[in-house]
């Protein structure tokens, strides 16, 4: 975790919006990383215990909320910090976690929402920045025509390529500074390539033979 200072393993997480490629990226990575003979762990936020939460199922096809935006973020930041607990244990006998989701989305996802952005950063501050962080910079548009061809129920968000857009931008705002953006509509090989440099460089770079 930060400075890989939770354990001996390296957090990598994934950002983007709904449809920019998180999960097909983070598959061919996972897969790659598995084949060199790493330790690796595939998760993601927010976990099922946010997402099968009464009031967030509802928000999440209908964009309303009756306890209001404010209560979902507070409980979004609670099981942030629920997991990264988990994944501190997980990290010392793993050498990876990818993280399809991370802080930096949660953050966006309720400053999407007009709540104050400090204040959503204040409740997330204690959940450490990854050791590896990828962006997905994906136009709103491009997601969601994917989201559309990739067929399922779609959720409150992803029927408006506006709010993709504007999650989009958010995303690219607070990013932090060592965050590897990628261009989302680059084919995939081109995409699995460039993240793979970046994971080994940082490796390298910080002397870990993992
Ligand atoms: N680089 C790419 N170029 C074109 N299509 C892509 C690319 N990457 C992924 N796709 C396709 O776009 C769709 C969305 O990809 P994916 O499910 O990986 O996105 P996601 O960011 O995980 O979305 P969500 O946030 O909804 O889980 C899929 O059908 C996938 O096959
Ligand atoms: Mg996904």
């Amino acid at each position: 975790m930060n400075n890989n200072s939770g354990g001996e393993g390296i957090i990598i997480s994934i950002s983007g919006i709904d449809g920019s490629g998180k999960t097909t990226l983070l598959g061919r990575l996972n897969s790659h990383y598995t084949k060199l003979g790493k330790e690796t762990l595939l998760t993601k936020q927010p976990t099922l215990n946010y997402m099968t939460h009464p009031l967030v199922k509802d928000n999440l096809s209908t964009g309303r909320t009756e306890a209001g935006p404010e209560a979902l973020a507070l409980l979004s930041a609670f099981d942030r910090l629920c997991h990264v607990s988990d994944l501190k244990h997980e990290l010392s006998d793993k050498d990876m976690i990818f993280s399809d989701r991370y802080k930096l989305d949660g953050i966006v996802s309720f400053a999407a929402r007009g709540l104050d952005d400090q204040w959503v950063k204040e409740i997330n501050k204690f959940c450490p920045e990854p050791d590896v962080s990828i962006l997905m910079n994906c136009p709103g548009k491009t997601a969601y025509d994917r989201i559309l061809n990739r067929g399922g129920e779609m959720t409150y968000d992803e029927r408006s390529p506006d709010i993709l857009e504007r999650k989009r931008n958010l995303l690219l705002k607070y990013r932090n500074p060592q965050t590897l953006v990628l261009d989302a509509t680059e084919d995939q090989d081109n995409l699995f390539e460039e993240a793979v440099e970046y994971i080994d460089h940082y490796l390298k770079k910080n002397s870990l033979n993992l």
